[in-house]
């Protein structure tokens, strides 16, 4: 379904990603790990069209998606959490979901299921309805970002770190959610520093390097690496 043919970012003279592949089938949910700066953010908004790339493809569905804009690339199917968490906060939660519904406003009735649907994968939210998003606690304001996105109706589900300074019962939470999430059928990429947490969800693990694909496998595979922690040391570009 996603498919990342030799990608490269440039910022200037670094060299963020160096030509890298990787693909996710219907309904897989594979992740992204390495340490700081590895370029797993550069890559993730790269397929989200909001950052051009250098070199390579990415495809959906076989369509090529690599110079197209933010806009186009919500509506071919692909919704994005980055890893800013940004709500808008002085929006309601329930219009927070109003906009990430944008593109499918002439639908209301699939637009309301949606909403229902966001409300009972996260009662929290419910709750909060009618309250500034700015209001929110770090780990609602995930919450929400992630339901936003839903509301889209994806068929890729892009993760930027959504785990990032969350207390642990927080993370164990969004973490069941995107279980969930991906027995519905959803495709996921989830770019995760929590590496026993990310190992935990995923079918297959893609560990990046200093911009390179430093090794992939199943997420047994990848788990059971003895190297996995000197894949994880950083090094001059
Ligand atoms: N806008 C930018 N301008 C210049 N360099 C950048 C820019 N954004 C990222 N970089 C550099 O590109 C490299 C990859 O960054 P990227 O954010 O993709 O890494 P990451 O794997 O997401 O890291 P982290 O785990 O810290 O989020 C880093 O060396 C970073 O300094
Ligand atoms: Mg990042």
């Amino acid at each position: 379904m996603l498919e990342v043919s030799e990608l490269a970012v440039r910022y200037g003279a670094i060299n963020a990603v160096r030509g890298i592949s990787l693909s996710a089938a219907k309904g897989e949910l594979i992740t992204l790990l390495g340490a700081n700066g590895a370029g797993k953010t550069s890559t993730l908004m790269c397929i989200a069209g909001a950052l051009k790339a250098t070199s390579g493809s990415v495809r959906l569905d076989g369509e090529d998606l690599t110079s197209a804009k933010p806009e186009t690339v919500v509506r071919r199917g692909i919704a994005t959490v980055p890893e800013t968490r940004d709500v808008f906060p002085d929006l309601t939660v329930d219009e927070n979901l109003t906009l990430g519904s944008y593109i499918r406003r002439s639908d209301a009735a699939g637009v309301a299921e949606d909403r229902a649907r966001m409300f009972e994968l996260f009662p929290r939210l419910a709750e909060r309805a009618a309250q500034p998003a700015g209001t929110l606690s770090g780990g609602e304001q995930q919450m929400l970002v992630i339901a936003r996105a839903m509301m889209s109706r994806p068929k890729v589900l892009l993760l930027d770190e959504p785990s990032l300074g969350l207390a642990p019962v927080i993370v164990d939470q969004i973490f069941a959610m995107i279980a969930t999430l991906k027995a519905s059928g959803l495709t996921i990429v989830l770019v995760e520093q929590n590496v026993a947490k990310a190992l935990s969800v995923a079918d297959r693990a893609y560990v990046m390097r200093l911009g390179r694909i430093a090794a992939s496998g199943t997420a047994d595979e990848i788990g059971a690496a003895t190297d996995l922690g000197a894949l994880y040391l950083g090094g001059e570009r």
